[in-house]
């Protein structure tokens, strides 16, 4: 007889006994410089809160507001009745900050991705994408009908030989959309979007980007990727993002013409078919954008802080990689010496987890430090004595006389 349920256990067990699985750390109350972790104060290391946002007065008293105007929910999926006023305030905000004619809120990233590339290219079109792009752009290739092709990681040289490549198929391809994420999260290495851009615009291709951990980081003010390679935006079709990541909050986001807008939200079956934000988040994303645009230091905190831990940990002698952003990969090898590392940083009072096979190649185990705005100089320098501490126990940097 067949057992409808069995794999269910089984398979979790698989991974649990090859280290695998998910260990969920639970916090109790706000993600802040410091956290209450599994019931212990530690230095947060390793969210994606990059400006400290999530806990900032502004979007929290936002969120209440909108919940004594609005009501705790949206009542539907924004094309039948969830659209407020709020809604389309923040798709105005958004545009204006990034500069484009027009945005589209979605739930969430994974959403805009999984849901827009897809439309974006279908049978009879290829979609050109970087073997790291995060998982969310790799199932929105997979749900659609286009063929695919992947070039090396952020090698325009090789991207342009796919490309040439491409254009030799007949009958042509009707569409070729490039999709890259702006910032890497496992490197914290960046895109070479300009080149992409331009090879781009050669082949009469669409340009993606996802640029989950490049909003609120470069650019100017932290308007992203695009404003840090200052491209003109018929070069870069398509700007996604995230509200999760430095702006604090939930919810996914695409930004370019008015045109994509309008073909996004009538073809998006994540957007159509999920229902919309409830009114405090929308109103904390608002907020969230407002300090953006009127606070500026808390990009530049950010910039100087990663200055600081980047060079303490070299100084040290660990090995951080190749990253150019405030993603700081402590590079340690192996897996079970990453998970160890990581474990000892606990006990000592610093939340930062290991990323180890299967999310990076085998023998590239780290651990992954994000930077906030929000930590002090003695923060860091708690944090760099907690790497020193660890690293010499675990013979990963020399214990020097
Ligand atoms: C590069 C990238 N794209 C998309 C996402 C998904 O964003 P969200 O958390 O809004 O679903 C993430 C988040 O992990 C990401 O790192």
């Amino acid at each position: 007889m067949r057992d409808p349920t069995s794999f269910l256990r089984q398979e979790y067990e698989d991974l649990v006994s090859q280290e695998l699985d998910w260990k969920l750390r639970v916090l109790s109350g706000p993600s802040a410089p410091w956290c209450v972790v599994d019931g212990k104060k530690v230095l947060m290391l390793c969210s994606n809160n990059y400006l400290g946002l999530s806990n900032h007065p502004k979007l929290k008293e936002a969120a209440k507001r909108a919940v004594d105007s609005h009501g705790a929910g949206s009542g539907s999926v924004r094309p039948i009745a969830g659209t407020m006023d709020l809604h389309m305030e923040l798709e105005r905000r958004l545009a204006r900050f990034k500069g484009a004619e027009a945005s589209l809120v979605y739930q969430t990233g994974f959403a805009a991705n999984a849901g827009l590339i897809p439309q974006l290219a279908g049978k009879g079109d290829v979609i050109v994408s970087d073997e790291l792009n995060h998982g969310s752009i790799i199932d929105g290739v997979r749900l659609s009908a286009a063929e695919r092709r992947v070039y090396k990681h952020s090698d325009a040289d090789d991207l342009a030989s796919v490309l040439d490549e491409v254009e030799k198929i007949f009958p042509p391809f009707r569409r070729i959309l490039i999709v890259t994420d702006g910032v890497f999260s496992m490197d914290g290495d960046v895109a070479p979007l300009d080149r992409i851009a331009s090879l781009g615009a050669e082949h009469g291709a669409m340009v993606y980007v996802d640029d989950a951990h490049g909003e609120g980081v470069l650019g100017e003010g932290g308007r992203g990727i695009v404003s840090h390679f200052r491209l003109s935006r018929d070069k870069v079709q398509v700007e996604m993002g995230t509200f999760s990541k430095a702006f604090g909050v939930v919810g996914g986001h695409i930004s370019g013409t008015r045109d994509l807008v309008n073909f996004a939200y009538n073809k998006s079956r994540t957007w159509t078919l999920s229902g919309s934000h409830p009114p405090a988040v929308v109103a904390a994303c608002i907020a969230a954008v407002d300090v953006l645009e009127r606070e500026p230091q808390h990009v530049q905190k950010l910039w100087e802080n990663t200055r600081y831990f980047k060079k303490a940990l070299t100084d040290l002698g660990f090995d951080i990689g190749k990253s150019t952003t405030p993603i700081t990969p402590v590079m340690v090898g192996d897996s079970g010496r990453a998970k160890r590392l990581s474990a000892r940083l606990y006990e000592i009072g610093v939340l930062a987890l290991p990323i180890v096979y299967p999310m990076v190649a085998q023998g590239k185990a780290r651990i992954r430090t994000i930077m906030n705005a929000a930590l002090t100089k003695k923060d860091l320098d708690f944090a760099t004595s907690a790497f020193e501490k660890a690293g010499k126990e675990l013979g990963i940097i020399p214990v020097r006389a």
